[in-house]
């Protein structure tokens, strides 16, 4: 069977349906994060790049007051079958400034362009309140050297950790291909310094063995103003 490959950040509508089926994803990304924003009753929250809605919906049922924002006009409208076409940004203009107590973005940055990922930490910047906190969240940049994990298959890397580049990976679950872009943590954490969001913690996925490596599939910056 020919595998869907991913390499534009528009493309990802293609998948909506392998997205939803990534059970192991779910478990460990979803849970974690849903632990560290604590209570989300009555809290204001965007999920931006939110994709089909999974995590918004889930945020939804547990009382919180939650807004998706995803580049693609697809994505959106599945969001919005679930949660509602009132709580759906259709552009970043219409995302108001300074208003959002919790705001999540998973698994969007290490698919687009290093321009695109400082767009998007000053977008979330604005849209955080003075209080609010920003949960940044995408695949462990330490793994680029350990080719299977539960989730993904890596190619050996063809550049060093330090090196921003780009890689092929295939995802086990849902059996497609995307593009990531590796960046090391430390390169995240001066674009996050340079665009004014301080760091408050760093956490990971829970960890597993595999083959003899020790796995923390997802890294998980916390973020504030
Ligand atoms: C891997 S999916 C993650 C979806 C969801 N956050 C999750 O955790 O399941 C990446 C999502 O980011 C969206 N996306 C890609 N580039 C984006 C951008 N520049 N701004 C907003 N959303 C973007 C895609 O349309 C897709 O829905």
């Amino acid at each position: 069977m020919v595998k869907k490959l991913i390499s534009e950040e528009t493309e990802w509508s293609r998948v909506a349906e392998e997205l939803k089926a990534e059970k192991i994803k779910l478990a460990f990304y979803d849970n974690t994060v849903i632990s560290l924003l604590g209570n989300v009753k009555n809290r204001k929250i965007l999920d931006y790049g939110g994709g089909p809605g999974v995590l918004a919906i889930t945020l939804k049922k547990l009382g919180a007051d939650i807004k998706e924002y995803d580049i693609s006009e697809d994505m959106r409208k599945k969001a919005s079958e679930k949660i509602g076409e009132e709580n759906i940004y259709h552009n970043v203009g219409e995302i108001p400034k300074n208003k959002f107590d919790l705001i999540i973005c998973n698994l969007v940055l290490c698919i687009v362009s290093e321009d695109e990922v400082k767009r998007i930490v000053k977008n979330i910047k604005n849209a955080l309140n003075k209080k609010g906190f920003a949960f940044i969240g995408f695949c462990n940049p330490k793994l680029l050297d350990v080719q299977e994990t539960n989730l993904d298959l890596r190619p050996k890397p063809s550049h060093k950790y330090e090196e921003n580049h780009s890689y092929m990976k295939t995802k086990k679950e849902g059996g497609y291909q995307i593009i990531e872009n590796h960046r090391p943590i430390e390169w995240y954490e001066r674009v996050y310094e340079e665009l004014g969001l301080k760091l408050v913690g760093v956490f990971f996925t829970p960890e597993y063995k595999l083959k003899g490596k020790n796995i923390k599939d997802f890294i998980i910056f916390k973020l504030r103003k």
